[in-house]
């Protein structure tokens, strides 16, 4: 079958779903039935849904959870997440309520500066390109004026402008590499519009450039776009206490506890199989919160990547130790991101999230998203240095089970309290639910 089709995007949201439902399904008013049930019934909110991208058909739901009693720098905050992962919430909860009674978490902001780059072509004397670069510096930052003003006001803007040499790894290749400082929002706009004034003020000034030739005066450029690897964008996250502070229910053994920990996360540092599954569980509590207050998770999943192989190898992006009785664990990470701006005042449910957040600034988001990485973090190598992570996630994850297999109340108590004294996996649950209705 050839399900191709040219001008899809022309056709009116009907005619999208009854093509994609024809095409698709052997039973096409059921597919167009499931797409509409997850449409809203205001006319107005689904409108606003459907516009923040393009050939809309539908939404895809993703559960909002609260992780509440995170005391950040001193300061309770119930922290929104949406995420798919079952036990992700409850781990990031119960990470928050242990580090709530043994002094909070700590987060500081280490610096916020944004780069963009303008990839241009250069064929000429190197040497000419950097007297014309030094002459022309003031004039391409003042062509971006009517761009930068309203951001001058908040105290942001072009922070620097270089010219880089790169032809030793490229032919010709040059770039402007300018930094900024956007403040509240995560300035990706911002920064792509400076860049392609800048980009165009370059080709300019070097065809009005008395001292280039001909060759030289046609600067080409390939591309003006921000980096979203931003590894002077950094906020630190830590928890500390005595190692006898770390006892609890489940930790009968603190200093024992704490040394296997710290090589859990020395493992994490040496061994990159290891890390990416170690900074996948920080990113489970990163990337919920990134997606609850509307910001851009493929930026901070592509930066915080980069920031773990920054010296040449895969690492963990977190650390810990045990120094004089204290144990303490941090985490610094690379994070672009913004409250005002993009979805931050469309969607309703992000607005909602700012509001349970007491409205943050960029710089207490960072800090925010930071610790609920840690936490996570945290939870899980509590849960794997000690009973193993499936017991936590198969509690949890047990309640999906059952869904698929539309359990009554009643097989619900029976299974439930089965489960409370037996190893629960997905093949054990399922034998059971079997045998029950037998
Ligand atoms: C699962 O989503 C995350 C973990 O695998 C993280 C880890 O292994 O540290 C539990």
């Amino acid at each position: 079958m050839n399900n191709s089709i040219s001008g899809f995007s022309k056709l009116s949201k009907e005619e999208k779903i009854n093509w994609i439902a024809n095409e698709y399904f052997a039973n096409p008013s059921e597919a167009i039935a499931t797409i509409k049930q997850y449409w809203n019934s205001d006319a107005k909110l689904q409108q606003l849904h459907d516009e923040f991208i393009e050939n809309t058909i539908s939404n895809f739901y993703l559960p909002m959870g609260i992780a509440p009693n995170f005391l950040i720098n001193d300061k309770y905050y119930s922290v929104p997440m949406v995420i798919e992962e079952s036990s992700v919430v409850a781990a990031a909860a119960k990470s928050a309520k242990f580090w709530s009674t043994r002094g909070g978490f700590k987060a500081t902001v280490l610096n916020t500066e944004k780069i963009g780059q303008v990839h241009f072509l250069f064929k000429g004397d190197s040497s000419k390109l950097e007297i014309f670069f030094n002459t022309i510096k003031d004039n391409l930052i003042a062509s971006t004026e009517s761009i930068t003003k309203n951001m001058q006001k908040r105290g942001g803007g072009i922070t620097s402008l270089e010219l880089r040499n790169k032809t030793a790894e490229l032919e010709n290749y040059f770039q402007l590499h300018a930094t900024f400082e956007t403040k509240d929002s995560m300035g990706a706009n911002f920064i792509n519009s400076c860049l392609e004034q800048l980009a165009k003020s370059l080709k300019e000034e070097a065809q009005n450039y008395s001292d280039f030739n001909e060759n030289e005066k046609e600067i080409a450029v390939v591309m003006s776009i921000l980096s979203n690897y931003v590894p002077n964008c950094i906020v630190r996250a830590e928890v500390s206490c005595k190692v006898e502070d770390l006892a609890e229910k489940k930790i009968e053994n603190p200093q024992e506890f704490a040394e296997k920990f710290v090589q859990a996360v020395r493992i994490a540092e040496i061994e990159p199989f290891r890390a990416v599954t170690h900074n996948k569980g920080i990113m489970n509590g990163v990337d919920a919160v990134v997606l609850a207050t509307g910001n851009d998770f493929r930026a901070v999943e592509a930066g915080v990547h980069a920031y773990a192989s920054r010296h040449g190898q895969y690492s963990s992006l977190s650390h810990a130790k045990i120094e004089n009785g204290i144990f303490t664990f941090w985490t610094e990470i690379p994070l672009a991101l913004g409250t005002v701006g993009g979805l931050t005042s469309l969607h309703p449910l992000v607005k909602m999230a700012f509001e349970i957040l007491g409205k943050p600034s960029a710089q207490e988001l960072m800090q925010i998203v930071a610790v609920t990485g840690l936490a996570q973090n945290f939870a899980a190598l509590r849960s794997l240095t000690t009973t193993g992570i499936q017991e936590g996630h198969m509690k949890m994850h047990i309640n999906n089970i059952l869904n698929q297999f539309q359990t009554t109340a009643e097989e619900l108590k029976i299974i439930k309290t089965h489960f409370e004294n037996n190893s629960i996996s997905h093949a054990s649950v399922v034998e059971f639910i079997e045998k029950l209705r037998k």
